[in-house]
């Protein structure tokens, strides 16, 4: 599968969000990868639908791939379904009702992700396999970027790998959190396909200085 490299708005400036957003997707992203967090289910507070839609009504219709942090989720995703996303990506933990969660994000013409936190086991795979087209796999724990990149991600990508190859149906694995060029490679060999690049990744400024990896990352991926 190609790789597609979505760059996290967190590390954005958001006083030039929309600026931030084209620059890297100049700079070679295939997608803009959206983290939502309520102060809830994570302890940190982002973005919600109206920054989305602004982007939409700014003339941004690239691919968006929504991560949904929040608690509870199911009125998030009716909101977000508004703006076209590509992919919405949900945890577990965050809903009573996973299966319905994830057929309302089909319903609503994206395609459904779910999201495996660092102490989720594989088994919440089982029984939603044909509900989902994306797996996330977080390398981090989630509310934060500028985080260390956890290095067991990397057997846990393998062994999602292994279970996804089984589906009669194309299923991405994402790997998200403390993604550089130094470790992504080994992200892919491990078979991820869809990488979120936050801080030190494409471009977004950080601490005020424009941090440009997007070429090594590039490389990395041999795109
Ligand atoms: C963390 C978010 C990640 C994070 C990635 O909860 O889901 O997408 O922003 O940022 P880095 O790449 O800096 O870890
Ligand atoms: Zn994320």
């Amino acid at each position: 599968m190609e790789p597609i490299i979505a760059p996290s708005i967190l590390a954005a400036d958001f006083s030039r969000l929309g600026e931030e957003v084209s620059n890297v997707l100049h700079a070679g992203a295939d997608m803009i990868h959206f983290d939502v967090m309520d102060n809830h289910y994570v302890p940190n507070l982002s973005v919600g639908p109206l920054v989305l839609q602004s982007l939409r009504k700014a003339g941004i219709n690239d691919p968006v791939d929504v991560h949904l942090m929040v608690k509870p989720v199911d009125r998030l995703v009716e909101e977000f379904l508004d703006s076209q996303p590509a992919y919405i990506s949900v945890h577990p933990e965050s809903t009573e009702h996973l299966h319905r969660t994830l057929a309302m994000i089909r319903a609503g013409k994206a395609k459904a992700g779910l999201v495996l936190n660092p102490a989720t086991p594989l088994e919440v795979l089982d029984e939603v396999l044909d509900c989902i087209d994306l797996v996330l796999i977080m390398s981090v724990n989630p509310g934060f970027g500028g985080q260390s990149f956890i290095p067991s991600s990397l057997t846990k990508l393998a062994r999602v790998k292994s279970i996804i190859d089984k589906a009669d149906h194309e299923i991405r694995l994402q790997i998200d959190g403390g993604i550089k060029p130094s470790n992504i490679g080994a992200a892919a060999a491990a078979g991820a396909d869809t990488f979120v690049a936050g801080y030190e990744g494409y471009l977004f400024d950080l601490d005020g200085t424009l941090v440009d990896t997007a070429p090594d990352i590039n490389a990395a991926l041999n795109v």
